[in-house]
């Protein structure tokens, strides 16, 4: 323990040294130097004093450990990553890494924000959040509304490749402004704090966000359907109750420990999950992420983020409902000859899970190619055809 945290601390002074280093090296200017000292410090909010050496510690070993999941049954037959999240569950705070102030253009301003993409991503999916950017998640004015995106990410590795990424994650922000970036490992377990920390950050800097959509960054969305989707909600701006996708119900945590998804009960004890829906995407108004974001306070957290999201919901009294279009497990498509990726079947839906990236790219265009001709009952025969 204390071994590796001395080896922390001076990776942590390697780092400050290296950064140090990087400004003067760039910057021959003195304002020049005092910019970028201003941006970094904006970009690391508060988390280090660098001139006291005495305090200097990883931002994240702030949060200790809670010895007392030592006492749990059988605790160490667990796999390491339960083991980790029962050890640091209560740790809810994390320092922000990179942060985009002004998405919604300031909190009081960011009812003009109608549809906020929120995509749940890696640090190493430089190329899917490209593809996105380009694609379905552009940023725009459509229909008289705005459409804003924000890439939700934590840290990978450790040490030096940890922090030649993060630099990395720096230049890419710094050239798309659309990166949330918090230093906790960005690991499946760690989803629903990534989840929590993204709500934090909607509290403060866009609070008033009409509608969000909340997925993965490997779905194909149809932007365009969904703006129809969420203006066609009578009497709804925003500020009433909305949380709809594809809807998972009467299911409880899996008990097999070979699964990604295993939840054993040192984890949760009940055995059924409350609805919900499947975390590829889903679609949320801004008065039910506030109230997902209140109820967070007092839920205890489940790894599974989208399980935890329906437990939020159910604490707040709330229901998700299931909307025909959200596909997260993928598009039915009928047998036979026909091609798998005909746009005709992507025009009407307005979310699929698991696309890669080229796909997303000649998708995006067919599906706007004003010539494209399509029978109309698509939707509805893969639909009688037992999706
Ligand atoms: C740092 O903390 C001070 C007070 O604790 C606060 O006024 C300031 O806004 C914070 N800066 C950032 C970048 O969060
Ligand atoms: C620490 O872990 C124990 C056992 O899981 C749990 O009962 C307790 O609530 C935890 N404490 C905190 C602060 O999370
Ligand atoms: C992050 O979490 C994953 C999965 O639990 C683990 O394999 C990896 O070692 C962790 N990385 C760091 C730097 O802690
Ligand atoms: C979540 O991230 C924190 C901070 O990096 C780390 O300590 C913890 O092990 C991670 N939890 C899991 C389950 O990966
Ligand atoms: C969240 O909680 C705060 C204070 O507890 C309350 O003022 C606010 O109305 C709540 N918001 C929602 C959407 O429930
Ligand atoms: C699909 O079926 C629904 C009823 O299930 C119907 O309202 C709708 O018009 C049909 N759409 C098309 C394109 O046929």
């Amino acid at each position: 323990m204390r071994k590796k945290n001395v080896e922390m601390i001076a990776l942590f002074l390697t780092g400050v040294v290296s950064l140090f280093i990087i400004i003067n090296k760039n910057d021959a200017k003195e304002d020049n130097v005092n910019r970028k000292r201003k941006q970094t410090e904006e970009l690391l909010p508060n988390q280090t004093d660098f001139p006291s050496t005495e305090t200097l510690q990883p931002p994240s070993s702030h949060c200790q450990p809670n010895m007392s999941a030592y006492k749990l049954p059988e605790f160490s037959t667990l796999p390491d990553h339960i083991k980790d999240f029962l050890l640091y569950q209560h740790c809810k705070s994390f320092p922000m890494i990179l942060d985009v102030p002004d998405k919604c253009g300031g909190a009081q301003s960011s009812a003009d924000v109608f549809l906020l993409l929120v995509i749940k991503s890696s640090p190493e999916n430089y190329d899917r959040r490209e593809v996105l950017r380009k694609t379905w998640a552009e940023e725009r004015l459509h229909k008289g509304v705005w459409i804003r995106r924000v890439f939700i990410i934590g840290t990978s590795k450790s040490g030096f490749e940890k922090r030649r990424m993060n630099r990395l994650l720096k230049l890419e922000n710094n050239e798309n402004k659309d990166i949330l970036q918090w230093d906790f490992n960005d690991s499946f377990f760690n989803l629903t704090l990534k989840q929590i920390l993204f709500l934090e950050w909607m509290d403060r800097r866009c609070p008033n966000a009409r509608f969000l959509l909340n997925g993965d960054d490997d779905i194909f969305a149809n932007t365009f359907n969904m703006i129809e989707y969420l203006q066609g909600q009578e009497d709804n701006d925003g500020s009433r109750h909305l949380f709809t996708g594809h809807i998972i119900q009467n299911e409880g945590p899996i008990r097999k420990p070979s699964s990604k998804y295993y939840v054993p009960v040192q984890v949760q004890k009940s055995e059924s999950y409350p609805p919900y829906c499947g975390g590829g995407g889903f679609l949320l108004s801004g008065f039910t992420a506030r109230t997902i974001y209140n109820m967070s306070h007092s839920v205890i957290l489940l790894p599974i983020d989208d399980v935890y999201i329906g437990m939020c919901l159910e604490k707040a009294g709330l229901k998700p409902t299931s909307h025909f279009g959200v596909r997260t497990t993928g598009l039915n498509i009928p047998a036979g000859n026909v091609d798998k990726f005909d746009p005709c079947y992507y025009r009407e839906i307005i979310l699929v899970h698991r696309f890669l990236p080229h796909m997303i790219f000649v998708m995006w265009e067919e599906i706007q190619n004003p010539n494209l001709r399509c029978a109309k009952t698509n939707v509805n025969r893969t639909k009688e055809q037992g999706v």
